[in-house]
């Protein structure tokens, strides 16, 4: 949530870091702001609302420095307002600074500092005042002397008016990645707006300080030893950070699917051994036969996919498996021992209450492995091992991509782990075989696209929907369901569709449509029978049915067939159509779908 960016070099820093914001807008849109030192002056512009918003503002305000820092707000505390948007300044505007995190200690240090005079009402702005109130001349310094006095989590970016070759940055517990030009450096709080302008990165790690100039970067501790950093390359393309003529990220990255599905599980099975192999699991055979449990822990969209992940553990592995939603995880008396795995699951690798969860499942001495898409990730960095998804950047805020790749990634490890342990070579080689056809199925799936959008089309104007799913689908209804109610703003539920008898049946009624799955598995003569009993209440019902299946089409008119495939296989298809169902009906309503409201990508709070 929020992001920074900040630029020194030769180049104009405006235009980068406008661009920058625009890359960062996913995870925050309440306000955003800018400040660039031009002649030993700061001038700062923010503006409410997004960022094109300030572009506009931007448009009469020539501003030619060649050093600034700028930010894209979520607000915490404090309302979207003018005063709240960040940068903010102390010592007369001579200093400015961006935070993205919590200061948790706001009031207490804002009681210390005594008589200052506070613009705005966020936990931010008493950064810029502490960091004042020890500057004597080395900014570097009077920011590690601030931050030693601070609680809570911080990426940060400050400049200071007199010394336009000094860009000061620290982090804890909010993400800061340091892009190395030719003479020139950029600041972000994720890789995708530096992606145009260099791949060479350096990761700032927690409680780390770094002064940049033109010249370099000198990391230090807050105990102010210096700190050897490494330069890493970044493998994203910044066409992958486009729409490429897609009217939004959210479609392209449906569309991306059958592509970065094939970079998910590229490299890691032998078709011959009927097994997958996933590098970063760093364990023995041995090890996996002594496994007796595996936790996967998750928020959201990812808790979906760990949730088919329980199923293919159970199912090949004979694994007793547990999701745990991470925000609940540490508040419980989770049981783990040297017997239990631990996969903690998420696309932006910075989620707190994931992190959060990876620590409190580390300190109980588990080995945690990683399931991340975002390289250097905060979570990519603290579990024992893992593995990435490669799903690319995904920067609509709802999740489809990398959802699809989580689900592959899990089914690989339930694969290696089953024929570790369970299934024959003729079942690995069996489900290998069928997960290399997935991508051409899906093709077939996102050629149905129209007519998704003709369906989408006639249940636009219901207020509340039900999702409904059994077994393997139950999971997919429930992502399903998350898709329309987060870009749809419609009311929806997902349920097991078995449980329907046992109280949901009593909103079954003509304002009240069932979205369900009836594919051809082991379920499907149940599931038909639940779909009889919603079609006898005259509910509207929009299925989806296995190629072939005509009986579907006697059940209501809005049927949307899908590939065969292996029962286990089923989410990387049956998920395709319910996020294209839930996106056209977002732009139908006219919904901002890359941004709904309220939402951030990237939860780095808690
Ligand atoms: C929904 C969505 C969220 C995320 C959740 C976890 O479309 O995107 O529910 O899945 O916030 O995020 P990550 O995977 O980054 O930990």
């Amino acid at each position: 949530m929020c992001g920074i960016i900040g630029y020194i070099g030769d180049k104009d820093a405006l235009p980068i870091l406008l661009k920058g914001l625009r890359r960062l807008e996913y995870r925050g849109y309440d306000s955003a702001g800018v400040a660039v030192i031009e002649s030993g002056k700061i001038t700062r512009v923010r503006s409410v609302g997004r960022i094109d918003k300030l572009t506009k503002e931007l448009k009469n305000n020539e501003l030619h420095g060649h050093i600034g820092i700028a930010h894209t707000r979520w607000a915490t505390h404090g309302g979207v307002t003018q005063e709240n948007a960040h940068p903010h300044v102390a010592l007369d505007g001579k200093l400015a600074l961006v935070h993205n995190g919590i200061i948790e200690n706001y009031r207490e240090l804002k009681n210390q500092l005594g008589d200052i005079k506070f613009e705005s009402q966020t936990d931010s702005e008493i950064l810029v005042h502490l960091i004042a109130s020890f500057y004597n001349g080395d900014l570097k310094q009077a920011v590690t002397n601030a931050l030693r006095h601070v609680r809570g989590t911080y990426g940060l970016a400050v400049v200071y008016a007199d010394n336009q070759d000094e860009l000061i940055v620290a982090r804890l517990g909010s993400p800061l990645v340091v892009g190395l030009g030719e003479g020139e450096y950029y600041v972000a709080s994720d890789a995708t707006p530096i992606l145009p302008y260099t791949k060479k990165v350096i990761f700032l790690e927690d409680g780390e300080i770094g002064r940049i100039t033109k010249d370099g970067l000198e990391t230090t501790n807050l105990s102010d030893e210096l700190v050897t950093k490494c330069v890493e390359e970044i493998e994203w393309t910044d066409e992958e950070a486009e729409k490429q003529g897609f009217d939004h990220f959210m479609l392209k990255e449906i569309f991306d699917q059958p592509q970065v599905f094939q970079d998910a599980i590229r490299g890691r099975y032998n078709l011959t051994e009927g097994t997958a192999y996933l590098g970063g699991l760093n364990m023995t055979d041995e090890e996996i036969h002594s496994i007796d449990r595996i936790v996967l822990i998750a928020c959201g969209t990812a808790s979906y996919a760990a949730m088919i992940g329980k199923y293919a553990f159970e199912r090949l592995a004979n694994i007793s498996t547990e999701v745990d939603v991470a925000s609940e995880f540490r508040y419980r008396n989770p049981i783990i021992n040297e017997k239990t795995l631990v996969f903690a699951i998420s696309q932006s690798g910075e989620t707190a209450d994931t992190l959060a969860a990876v620590r409190e499942a580390k300190r109980r001495g588990a080995f945690v492995r990683g399931i991340v898409n975002v390289v250097g990730s905060t979570i990519a960095r603290e579990t024992d091992g893992g593995t990435y998804m490669h799903a690319g950047p995904e920067l609509s805020v709802a999740s489809t991509k990398a959802y699809t790749n989580m689900v592959a990634i899990l089914l690989l490890y339930a694969i290696e782990f089953g024929r570790t342990r369970l299934i024959t070579l003729a079942t690995g080689q069996r489900l290998l075989n069928s997960l290399r056809e997935i991508p051409k199925k899906m093709e077939i799936i996102l050629q149905q696209a129209d007519k998704i959008k003709v369906i989408a089309e006639k249940y636009m104007y219901f207020k509340n929907a039900l999702f409904l799913g059994r077994g393997i689908n139950f999971p997919v209804v429930l992502e399903g369901s998350q898709k329309l109610k987060e870009i749809t703003y419609i009311h929806s539920e997902a349920y097991p569709a078995g449980e329907m008898k046992h109280g949901a049946n009593a909103l079954l009624a003509p304002d009240f449509p069932v979205i369900g799955i009836m594919t051809k598995d082991q379920l499907y003569d149940k599931m038909r029978s639940n779909i009889e009993e919603v079609k006898a209440r005259k509910s509207p019902i929009m299925l989806l049915a296995t190629q072939g299946d005509e009986q579907a089409k006697e059940l209501t008119d809005d049927v949307i067939y899908v590939p065969d495939t292996m029962e286990l296989l089923e989410p990387l298809l049956n998920t395709i159509p319910l996020q294209l169902f839930s996106y056209y009906i977002a732009v139908l309503l006219g919904r901002d779908v890359d941004r709904p409201r309220n939402l951030a990508k990237s939860v780095t709070v808690e």
